[in-house]
């Protein structure tokens, strides 16, 4: 391991540690990256002794200007250097109190300090001693985990789980993450211990569950949340998208499967996590609007409306960020199913103008979407229905090329229509003006100010009001 850490810092450790006769190992994640071949900025350096102490020792024989960060609440100290985190903590002994994640700590040895750690393969150390510079210490099978890819957690699954049940979270996400297996017992036992994730902030699973969606394949992490019983607490929404009913000899198809294909497909195209996140969350109002009747079969109409209502309440519980992402999400959600009826309709110009104002410049990331949201088994049908929306795209481009309507505001705004006929504040202002914008995107007038000037005295003389200007 010797030439993974020939780094000035880890030398400096290793030169204080043996100065003071002191023990000092790296830890955790970046052991086990480094035996991945995995890129990693942060580095946890466990003492036996004082973690703070040490930290300062080390910040100051490498440059004594390092501002070093200290939580003494926690025994840990902080700083950066070379671009990497650094994080040092005295090697302690944790129990933790069943309603809280708040650990009693003492301290302790390295293997008690290995032991406490969420997976084996996180629990890999190496010394810094310079007697034992680069040594591997491995207590709990973490190399041979790493080899035989799987999770696998240091002491009994209940013990571990229970202690910090965000590590059920972990479990899932890095064999998400790292294409690892989750070993028997530790799937049994997060089976059993699910309910203790409702004591974790909703702040720490929308952080999981986001490392879940910026992976390659997020169906396979979505996948094992629904088996183990995880989803159905933390976004009962999607779980209900589960199963298929079958009336009158007629099936759907089940809406949780084809979701997660979808977002699968949405990963190929996009890292932006809200695009994936309204991938996710796209048919979420399904549920909410299924019917069956003997002429049509199996509908779920206006289930993007549904969907898109739902949106705030499902950001709102996991914490996730509130304004502009999250109506970016509603939005998306929302006109989801548009470009779907332009490629089965003839496309006129104002239903293309409509869709372009209403989603402005999310109209790639919607159509985007769409592409993803093809899931047919059938290449004659993906063909034709890719076909159709190369179609949709043209038109697009054609009709915003002519009327520039993609950031378009119209041209007569409220101000204008209240001083025009002294109106006090009341919603016939907003109705003329939303009659104004129909003229145009509809095409029945010029999309310039002359036509929309006079459009508005019509309607607002048909409304009763009399000009005063
Ligand atoms: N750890 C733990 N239980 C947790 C969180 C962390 O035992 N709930 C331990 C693990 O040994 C882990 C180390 O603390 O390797 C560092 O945690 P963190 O930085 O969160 O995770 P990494 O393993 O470094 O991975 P990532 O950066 O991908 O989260």
């Amino acid at each position: 391991m010797k030439q993974h850490i020939d780094n000035i810092i880890f030398t400096t450790i290793s030169r204080i540690v043996g100065e003071n006769k002191q023990q000092a190992f790296v830890i955790g994640g970046y052991v086990r990256d480094i035996l991945l071949k995995r890129p990693s900025k942060d580095i946890d350096i466990v003492t036996v002794g004082s973690g703070i102490e040490l930290a300062k020792k080390v910040a100051n024989a490498l440059n004594p200007a390092i501002k070093i960060s200290v939580f003494r609440n926690f025994g840990t100290a902080m700083f950066r250097y070379n671009n990497l985190e650094v994080e040092f903590v005295g090697a302690r002994r944790e129990s933790y109190n069943r309603n809280s994640r708040k650990p009693i700590v003492e301290d302790g040895t390295l293997e008690d300090d290995q032991k406490r750690r969420d997976f084996t393969i996180n629990a890999l150390a190496i010394n810094l001693s310079p007697d034992k510079f680069g040594e591997l210490i491995d207590p709990f099978t973490g190399l041979s985990d790493l080899d035989s890819k799987i999770i696998r957690t240091p002491l009994d699954p209940d013990t571990t789980y229970s202690d910090d049940p965000l590590r059920m979270l972990r479990a899932i996400r890095f064999a998400n993450q790292l294409i690892f297996r989750i070993c028997d017992d530790s799937m049994e036992s997060i089976e059993r211990n699910k309910d203790r994730i409702k004591i974790i902030s909703s702040e720490r699973i929308a952080d999981e569950l986001n490392k879940i969606m910026l992976c390659d394949k997020p169906s396979f992490g979505f996948k094992l949340l629904q088996k183990t019983g995880l989803l159905a607490i933390i976004l009962p929404e999607l779980e209900a998208m589960k199963g298929i009913d079958i009336k009158g000899g007629q099936k759907h198809k089940d809406n949780f499967y084809h979701t997660l294909e979808v977002l699968d497909n949405i990963c190929k195209h996009t890292d932006n996590v809200w695009l994936r996140w309204a991938a996710l969350l796209h048919d979420i109002g399904k549920p909410k609007t299924k019917r069956y009747s003997e002429s049509l079969g199996w509908t779920f109409h206006g289930h993007e409306f549904i969907g898109s209502k739902m949106i705030p309440k499902i950001f709102r519980n996991l914490k996730l960020p509130l304004h502009d992402k999250m109506k970016y999400v509603e939005k998306i959600v929302g006109l989801h199913m548009r470009p779907i009826v332009l490629a089965q309709e003839i496309v006129t110009d104002s239903a293309v103008r409509r869709l372009l104002f209403e989603a402005g410049d999310d109209i790639e990331d919607l159509m985007t979407l769409c592409d993803a949201d093809i899931t047919s088994k059938n290449p004659d049908k993906v063909a034709k229905y890719l076909g159709n929306y190369q179609l949709v795209r043209r038109k697009l481009k054609e009709v915003e090329e002519k009327d520039h309507v993609r950031n378009w505001q119209p041209p007569i705004v409220g101000e204008e229509i209240i001083e025009t006929f002294n109106l006090p504040p009341c919603k016939a202002i907003g109705d003329i003006k939303a009659a104004i914008k129909d003229a145009i995107l509809d095409g029945e007038i010029e999309n310039n100010y002359n036509a929309a000037k006079e459009f508005m005295l019509k309607i607002g003389q048909e409304m009763g009001f009399k000009p005063v200007k």
